[in-house]
């Protein structure tokens, strides 16, 4: 794809070819989001940051990576300070927040809402997660992590096993990181969680249609035991109809280093998980007993956030090259 002044919308724009292209870049933006180098190549540009819902990591991994490369964030995270609560729209307020800045990070609660965004402004837009949706560049630095963890057991991620794990009706980073890992070849995909919170039907037909395989069950010692990575998720309890039909599924999956050993064994299988986990009582889906665990890999997780979404600005606003020539 032409990244120069494109929208990251959705998994479903890139090709393989594009993903291994912004992982080259984010390597070489390691050493500049650990601030060993540094740049201005964004001196002057305005990343408009617009949150619509709660966030720690994207809405501050982004103004972060936008700053590490010389450029200016401001951050709109309480729609209640807009004038939005007057009755102005979605899209009259993107256009002209649009016309202010360089670029757009959007997250919304409705499903579809960041394509509306799009269509009311030709500034780039970077979804950072829509409703229910997707969250394509949570997908990206998840499998970015997914390859720097394996290195150590696997050459390449093609025919890797990946057990995913929890509310995947539900989970935005899920479904984008399925259709991110789409793009490989024979990968095995093992569906861990209740029967109504299931992976959606067409992912599933996606993922079947492009020759990967998929296994779904409700146990969770026996996902483990076919996993080469595992993805857990939070209960996404804020896109239930009422907290009430949340609670029953709450705690339902619980990953403790006793579990966690009985189904891996003596095996390296990296555990991943978008974030937040839900520390609160009867829930966490890792327990506090995995946090000192080699295994653990949520907290290198999201560190990796920085040099992949600096690699995506670099990428969009046409500023790759000077980077390089330094
Ligand atoms: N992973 C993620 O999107 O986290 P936040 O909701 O804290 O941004």
């Amino acid at each position: 794809m032409n990244f120069k002044g494109a929208s990251i919308l959705s998994i479903d724009q890139f090709e393989k070819v594009d993903v291994e292209h912004i992982f080259s870049l984010a390597a070489i933006m390691e050493s500049y989001a650990e601030r060993k180098k540094r740049t201005r190549v964004l001196e002057g540009a305005v990343l408009g940051n617009l949150f619509f819902e709660p966030s720690t990591r994207s809405r501050i991994s982004f103004e972060i990576a936008f700053q590490r490369l010389g450029g200016a964030v401001t951050t709109m995270a309480e729609r209640a300070t807009t004038s939005m609560v007057k009755g102005e729209s979605l899209e009259d307020t993107v256009r002209i927040l649009g016309g202010y800045a360089d670029l757009l990070v959007i997250r919304h609660p409705q499903e579809g809402a960041l394509k509306r965004c799009a269509q009311a402004t030709p500034c780039p837009i970077i979804n950072s997660g829509d409703g229910a949706g997707e969250h394509p560049t949570q997908a990206l630095l998840d499998l970015y992590t997914i390859l720097k963890e394996c290195k150590r057991t696997f050459h390449q991620l093609d025919g890797i096993s990946i057990t995913m794990v929890g509310d995947l009706k539900h989970s935005r980073t899920a479904h984008s990181l399925v259709k991110l890992l789409s793009l490989l070849k024979n990968i095995r995909f093992n569906f861990i969680s209740a029967e109504a919170l299931r992976i959606p039907r067409e992912l599933l037909e996606e993922l079947l249609s492009r020759g990967h395989s998929a296994y779904e069950t409700t146990d969770l010692v026996q996902g483990l035991r076919r996993a080469d990575v595992l993805y857990m998720t939070r209960l996404q309890e804020e896109r239930f109809a009422t907290p009430q039909e949340a609670e029953q599924y709450r705690g339902a999956y619980c990953l403790k280093r006793e579990i966690y050993e009985k189904g891996v064994g003596s095996r390296f299988v990296p555990i991943l998980h978008p974030l937040p986990r839900d520390h609160r009582f009867g829930v966490c889906e890792i327990d506090q007993d995995l946090n000192e665990h080699a295994a653990l890999a949520i907290f290198r997780q999201a560190q990796n956030g920085i040099p992949l979404r600096m690699a995506l600005f670099a990428l969009i606003l046409d500023v790759a090259t000077s980077l390089r020539a330094f």
